[in-house]
């Protein structure tokens, strides 16, 4: 059966990377800049914050197109599951991929049957956001979080469809189970205005008993979460492109399915160990140019550090 990692064993995992690092000057944290300690203080007491402005809109729409264009070209894109193969279960996370007949028929046709597609290897193919995974007011604020420079750990780009299909996967409650600490740092690569843009969904001050509810279920009864948590809890994070969004997913969130348009985003994992998956499992390591993490600078190959390098 499937079931989330052993929270004891990643804590094993985390200290003995903890203590590995805490020795090597290249983690040493960096200073946050006096106007994000507000930020870093409220990633510590409610669980996540917003960087506004940390991008400029003409940069963000460049990643956004770029990764449009490959979408409407089908190259490098993940075939995405089957929607129409799901069960009324919400812990069936897992699903058929399209059938490959239908993807090749483009986005017009596939966007009716599946939740969202991805691009494979993003550092990779759309390799400018690699300024995105470096920045340093990021940096700084995961690193003051930690108390060390942590290492990119997972990087998706994602685009998710407004349609009538029903929400699947992480679109239900959920904790991130894939290391006892961890930061997720979204990007969204168009603007979400509201509830019906297809926000990240956030349960604040969950982090502070998810430990109780670790692997007890993969995903979670909203009423039961609203009954526990209380309502005022439960905020829609919206935010422009060019906005930063910081969070403690060693908490209940979800993304809430986009009613209107669709949505891009850009999801960054930082942490101090490899991210694990199901079953005691290390997960698949995201994947780089040799090249381009030979041109970085020692501090940044740092953050690299994690990543299977390719030629
Ligand atoms: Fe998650």
């Amino acid at each position: 059966m499937l079931r989330a990692s052993d929270y004891s064993l990643l804590q094993k995992i985390y200290s003995k990377s903890e203590k590995k690092i805490s020795k090597d000057k290249n983690h040493k944290k960096t200073k946050v800049l006096s106007k994000d300690k507000i930020n870093l203080n409220n990633l510590n007491q409610n669980g996540f914050c917003i960087l506004r402005g940390v991008f400029s809109k003409k940069y963000i729409d460049n990643h956004r197109l770029e990764f449009q264009n490959q979408i409407e070209l089908l190259e490098n894109i993940s075939i995405p599951r089957d929607l129409t193969k799901q069960t009324k279960k919400k812990d069936d996370i897992f699903l058929p991929k399209l059938e490959k007949k239908l993807f090749d028929l483009g986005e017009k046709k596939f966007k009716k049957y599946t939740d969202s597609v991805k691009i494979r290897d993003p550092l990779i193919n759309l390799p400018k956001i690699l300024d995105i995974v470096l920045n340093e007011r990021i940096i700084s604020i995961c690193s003051n979080y930690f108390g060390f420079k942590p290492y990119l750990t997972f990087i998706k780009c994602v685009k998710s469809y407004a349609n009538k299909l029903n929400d699947h996967d992480t679109q239900h409650f959920h904790i991130d189970e894939s290391a006892i600490k961890l930061l997720k740092v979204f990007v969204y690569l168009n603007d979400v205005n509201s509830k019906n843009d297809g926000p990240f969904y956030y349960i604040k001050k969950s982090f502070l008993d998810a430990k109780k509810k670790w692997g007890l279920k993969l995903r979670w009864d909203e009423k039961y979460l609203k009954s526990i948590y209380g309502k005022k809890n439960f905020i829609p994070i919206l935010a422009k492109r060019g906005d930063v969004i910081i969070a403690n997913t060693i908490a209940f969130h979800k993304g809430l399915k986009p009613l209107k348009k669709n949505r891009n985003i850009l999801i960054l994992n930082y942490g101090l160990h490899m991210d694990y998956s199901l079953n005691n499992k290390p997960d698949i390591k995201a994947r780089i140019l040799k090249k381009d993490y030979n041109l970085q600078t020692k501090k940044n190959r740092t953050v690299l550090d994690l990543l299977e390098k390719v030629n």
